[in-house]
């Protein structure tokens, strides 16, 4: 099978930034930003950006470029041993799409129960109890949620039909999937801050209060959003840069990456918290009371935001979840994608489709888990520990392998005459000393409250079997893939 490339730059940067630009941006970021004084918290963020973020991208794209394979096979290639820490990336990016399938899954039931506004009265049972049917705890498990299950089907069959051609069937769904959103967010913008108390929720997102900046847990809250968010550490952008040509620039190109998914995020929180200011109001209660983070924020305030609109309620909503699953799907597809280079590399011969066929088929059988009455807290706790674990010390093996092991490391020149701008010694100082210093912060400062209490209170075994183990179990399932995939 001939190699096929991004057909120009911008369809890759589209690419990136639609799997960059994601769940992570429209609950997660403004809801932390909120709680760790707003516009400094904003300002955190471009730090983090800048000295970790965008090094670490410009490292994975550089890298997959240069060696033009997907992550096992580039990191096999500047040492053998460390094949299997590329396909380690592999078996995280296969447990996060598993269960982010489960969240695009609410998507879909959102999306459909918007058109008759099927949440009325009571969004928060809706949620819970009509779409989830949720288990009293992770110790229950209690079957199969079916509205669950119907829509993880559905989702799939959006991501299979996504990637199902690799480089050329994600060329066409990006130029829309990841341009909708930004002209959905401008409508929802103009509607949000055009209601009575959008200012009040606006002010929380926003203000910035500048002595939270001495609190170390704000630091460590933007360094590993920033790390999610741009879709580092799995593999992805390893993939994605290995479908670029490798003449294609890649300074610029980070920045431009980094800059729209930065932008999708600002323009999220102003939807949200606008809307938030406006439910405040309307309801007599502060716009701290309104604001919960998490999947809530998403599937129950926002719901009830809808429901409190003077008009078109039904229009705002099928906009706002269309919107989600257009940020969903081509992050989900990317996942699929980092997964399915890797192995493309392997089974040159093998047709892509049935590539695709394959993984999809592994994950809905995984996503089954997901789909049980206790889904949720399932879901929960393997991202907590996925993005807590595996993506921080992914991370600094990255860095550790690029910026000390790799004896005459050939990125720097790589990236110095694939660049039209120079940063190539900010960007190795970056990789050598920030991103390991700071992960290495971060990885320490999640162990300790690991041990300060349960995560969200979950029983221990739950923790240990749904969290702990899979981040164990992924270096070794990786060594084996590794093993049963090289002759
Ligand atoms: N960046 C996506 C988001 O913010 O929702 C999620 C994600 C996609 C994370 C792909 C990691 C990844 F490899």
């Amino acid at each position: 099978m001939e190699k096929t490339y991004w057909p120009n730059r911008w369809i890759f940067i589209l690419a990136a930034i639609g799997s960059a630009a994601g769940l992570g941006n429209l609950w997660r970021f403004p809801y932390l930003a909120y709680e760790n004084g707003g516009g400094a918290f904003v300002f955190a963020i471009i730090i983090a950006n800048i000295l970790i973020g965008i090094p670490l991208l410009m490292l994975e794209v550089g890298l997959g470029q240069k060696m033009q394979k997907g992550a096992a096979d580039a990191f096999g290639a500047i040492k053998k041993h460390f094949r299997f820490i590329g396909w380690t990336a592999i078996v995280l990016a296969f447990i996060v799409i598993s269960y982010y399938m489960a969240v695009v899954s609410y998507g879909v039931n959102y999306f459909a129960a918007s058109f008759t506004l099927e949440w009325q009265p009571d969004a928060n049972s809706f949620f819970f109890n009509d779409v989830l049917q949720i288990s009293d705890g992770p110790l229950t498990m209690g079957g199969i949620s079916w509205p669950v299950l119907a829509g993880l089907l559905l989702a799939w069959a959006l991501v299979y039909f996504s990637a199902w051609k690799g480089v050329k069937s994600i060329s066409a769904v990006v130029k829309w999937t990841a341009t909708l959103p930004f002209v959905i967010l401008f409508i929802l913008i103009i509607r949000a801050l055009t209601l009575d108390g959008a200012g009040d929720g606006i002010r929380l997102f926003l203000f910035p209060d500048w002595s939270s900046l001495a609190d170390p847990n704000l630091w460590l809250a933007a360094f590993s959003q920033v790390f999610f968010s741009l879709s580092l550490a799995f593999g992805v952008m390893i993939a994605y840069g290995s479908l670029n040509r490798k003449s294609t620039e890649i300074t610029k190109s980070a920045l431009w990456i980094a800059g729209g998914n930065f932008l999708v995020s600002i323009m999220s929180g102003l939807v949200v918290f606008g809307t938030l200011g406006y439910m405040a109001l309307q309801q007599g209660i502060p716009v701290a009371e309104a604001a919960s983070g998490g999947p809530g924020l998403v599937f129950v305030v926002f719901p009830e935001a809808i429901n409190l609109l003077p008009a078109l309620n039904s229009v705002i909503a099928i906009l706002f979840f269309g919107m989600i699953l257009l940020l969903a799907i081509d992050s989900a597809f990317s996942l699929l994608e980092a997964l399915a280079v890797s192995v493309r590399d392997r089974f040159k011969k093998t047709n892509p489709k049935k590539i695709a066929f394959i993984i999809t088929f592994f994950g809905i059988l995984a996503g089954l888990f997901y789909s049980t009455k206790g889904g949720l807290y399932y879901l929960d706790i393997t991202d907590h520990f996925v993005v807590s674990y595996g993506l921080v010390i992914m991370g600094i093996l990255e860095a550790i392998i690029i910026g000390w092991l790799w004896k005459g490391n050939q990125l720097v020149d790589f990236i110095k005459d694939h660049s039209e701008i120079h940063l190539e010694k900010l960007w190795l100082f970056s990789i050598r000393w920030f991103t390991p210093l700071f992960l290495g912060i971060l990885l320490i400062w999640n162990i300790y409250n690991e041990f300060q209490q349960n995560y969200e209170g979950y029983p221990t075994e739950a923790l240990i079997y749904i969290g702990l183990l899979p981040i164990l179990l992924a270096p070794v399932v990786g060594y084996i893939l590794d093993k049963l995939t090289t002759r």
